[in-house]
């Protein structure tokens, strides 16, 4: 017998229990008009009275009016909070700001969901900030941005930067309902637009033959459209749809190694670092072009296979980053991607087009020799100004 146990008095209690998750992403138009009530069931249906709205400050700009008139016409008191998204906006600070709003417009905790209409920033943000009021309120997503259409709204990771660490504080918590209009990408800044398409690329090389096919075909004239025609709102409508066949079946991550984080390994250190001035999607452009490279170097993928990537990037005018990309910060955000996934690398690399496997050996020597082919790529297809 060890010391200071005392026979007898053992016991112990074992708590098991699965909390289902449940919620509807629904495509919906006119989202402002009065006699639309998207916006406003709730999954009580009595719903009450009062909506606490935090509205990315240029939706307001384009919007503030329809959104005023739409809640006074529905008899619903709202408070409106807004303030500007952006990375380094997705704060501590903001987070409290949103916080202080709250207390100072009590709402009920069941039946008057907050609702975040803005892109990734925002309902990450919002997101996070419903989780943990109250120990968790519901809230509702509208994004507003490509991003956010096909990715961030869309599952139930919520978080904000902390320090230099993007996404440090953070929940998983399931949005009440999603409502995605893409008619809010008419006015998206182009720069905004490819952000997203990089998401949607990275699905596409990943995991979805056909889909990088028809971004071969016609990505151009989706993205000149702003996705408003009937092939872009295909493209929007197929990506959610392989966003969610990954996220949904390891909501929690549970499992470690995720397909959909591929181009999530380096571009961490890459979206963070200032000087940089990359945005999420085009650190994750970046990211996956060195891990086609690393790839192809392993022989995973074909030269033809890592052409067409290329090309495809080219022809989408995706903008990836020459100065400033330093194996050294690669490998930093390698190491701490490796702690994120329990202490193994697990980076997802093309195998082919369309499939993939998980390596867990990459050095410093793989980086560097990726970095030096890609530098020469940027080179010889982009003219310096460009870069
Ligand atoms: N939770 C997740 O699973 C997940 C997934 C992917 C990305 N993210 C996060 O998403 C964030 C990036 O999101 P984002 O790219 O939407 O950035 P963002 O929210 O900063 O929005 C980008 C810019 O677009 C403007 N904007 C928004 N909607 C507009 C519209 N319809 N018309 C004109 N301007 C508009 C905003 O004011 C902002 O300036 C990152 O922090 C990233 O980590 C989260």
């Amino acid at each position: 017998m060890g010391p200071g146990v005392l026979t007898g008095f053992q016991k112990s209690w074992q708590v098991r229990t699965e909390r289902p998750v449940s919620y509807d992403i629904v495509c919906s138009h006119d989202l402002f008009h009065p006699d639309n009530d998207a916006l406003l069931v709730t999954k009580d249906e009595r719903g009450g009275q009062r909506r606490f709205v935090v509205v990315d400050s240029q939706i307001l700009v384009n919007y503030g009016d329809a959104i005023e008139n739409y809640f006074l016409a529905n008899n619903i008191d709202a408070c409106i909070h807004s303030f500007d998204a952006g990375e380094t906006n997705k704060s501590v600070s903001q987070y409290l700001a949103v916080l202080e709003g709250l207390d100072a417009f009590p709402i009920n905790r069941r039946n008057e969901p907050i609702i975040a209409i803005g892109g990734g920033v925002v309902t990450d943000l919002v997101g996070f900030v419903a989780s943990s009021w109250r120990r968790g309120v519901p809230h509702i997503n509208v994004p507003t941005t490509l991003m956010g259409y096909v990715d961030a709204s869309i599952g139930i990771k919520t978080g904000i930067n902390f320090k230099q660490h993007k996404n440090r504080l953070g929940s998983f918590s399931s949005p009440e309902r999603v409502l995605l209009d893409h008619t809010f990408l008419k006015t998206l800044p182009h720069r905004h637009l490819l952000n997203g398409v990089g998401e949607i690329l990275k699905l596409a090389i990943i995991k979805e033959p056909e889909l990088f096919s028809t971004l071969e075909l016609c990505g151009s004239s989706c993205i000149k459209t702003q996705f408003q025609d009937k092939a872009g709102w295909e493209i929007l409508s197929v990506s959610v749809e392989s966003m969610l066949a990954e996220l949904v079946p390891n909501l929690f991550e549970t499992e470690l190694a995720r397909v959909v984080d591929f181009g999530h390994t380096f571009s961490t250190a890459l979206e963070m670092h200032d000087d940089l001035d990359l945005l999420h999607g085009e650190a994750v452009v970046v990211d996956m072009l060195l891990s086609c490279i690393i790839a192809w170097q392993r022989s995973l993928l074909s030269r033809d296979d890592l052409d067409r990537i290329f090309s495809l990037v080219l022809t989408l005018k995706l903008c990836p980053l020459g100065e400033g990309l330093d194996p050294g910060l690669l490998m930093q955000s390698l190491t701490e991607r490796q702690h994120h996934r329990n202490g193994v690398q697990r980076v997802p690399l093309p195998m082919g087009i369309g499939s993939h496997c998980f390596v867990g050996n990459i050095g410093l020597e793989d980086v560097s020799r990726a970095v030096k082919f890609y530098k020469e790529w940027l080179k010889s297809n982009y003219s310096a100004d460009e870069n």
